[in-house]
């Protein structure tokens, strides 16, 4: 439980600075309990608060945890460069309270990412030995055969790896694709193993996280959601 001034839950909930949160509230644009509220020193109990920006219901909450369906020619760079940044496509108050992406997708990679700002989730997600299975389908330019499948099991050696790396599971789902579990996170990994074993990746798209299915989520290409708590659990290695 904590109790806070009003300019500075806005200001902690991504409204901009805390001069900014003060005109919005000035300008009587933040309501609670369907009633405005014009005195930023107003002080209320963040748990379980719900209040109106401009017409707009939010709730506190003290991080966020977000799924994006990541569509193609998005970058997850915080700076990006050719494309426009996958923050971009969630409301501008994430970026204000510093969400960013749990580790990277390529910009043509679609599928699941997930965002949050709390920097413990992030780094426990990122880290190399969380060994939390990753699920791609990937499509391929040649024809998937059962020695790709073989290859992909058994371990391929590419550059830069000390040793080769192998697929958790791997099966054929079409003639030119194939389903992928990787625990690893390297660069490119999907589009290096595929070349590695003689093959090219030619789109790819991540389709859970653990055992959180982008499927179960419903969300069309560029939508997001919050995860609850049900949802981040299956995020953790006994989730799956
Ligand atoms: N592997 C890749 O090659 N690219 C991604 O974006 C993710 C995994």
């Amino acid at each position: 439980m904590s109790k806070l001034p009003l300019e500075r839950i806005l200001q902690g909930q991504g409204f901009g600075t805390r001069k900014a949160c003060r005109r919005l509230i000035e300008a009587g644009e933040v309501a609670i309990d369907g009633a405005t509220v014009r005195d930023q020193h107003a002080v209320f109990e963040t748990s379980g608060l719900e209040f109106e920006v401009f017409g707009e219901q939010w709730r506190y909450r003290s991080h966020v945890y977000l799924a994006l369906h990541k569509p193609a020619n998005f970058e997850c760079s915080r700076k990006p460069s050719h494309h426009p940044g996958v923050l971009s496509l969630l409301p501008e108050q994430f970026a204000w309270r510093d969400v960013q992406p749990v580790g990277r997708l390529d910009h043509d990679t679609t599928g699941l990412l997930l965002m949050s700002d709390d920097g413990a989730f992030i780094h426990a997600q990122s880290s190399p030995k969380r060994h939390l299975p990753k699920v791609y389908v990937a499509t391929t330019h040649d024809a998937v055969t059962p020695a790709l499948v073989d290859l992909l099991l058994a371990g391929v050696q590419m550059h830069d790896e000390p040793a080769p790396l192998a697929a958790l599971s791997c099966r054929q789902i079409a003639a030119h694709q194939l389903e992928i579990v990787l625990e690893q996170g390297k660069y490119h990994q999907v589009k290096r193993m595929l070349a590695a074993a003689g093959n090219h990746c030619s789109a790819l798209c991540r389709t859970a996280i653990g055992g959180l299915a982008l499927a179960e989520l419903g969300l069309a290409e560029g939508e997001w959601c919050y995860l609850d708590e049900a949802q981040q659990a299956l995020l953790a290695p006994s989730g799956v």
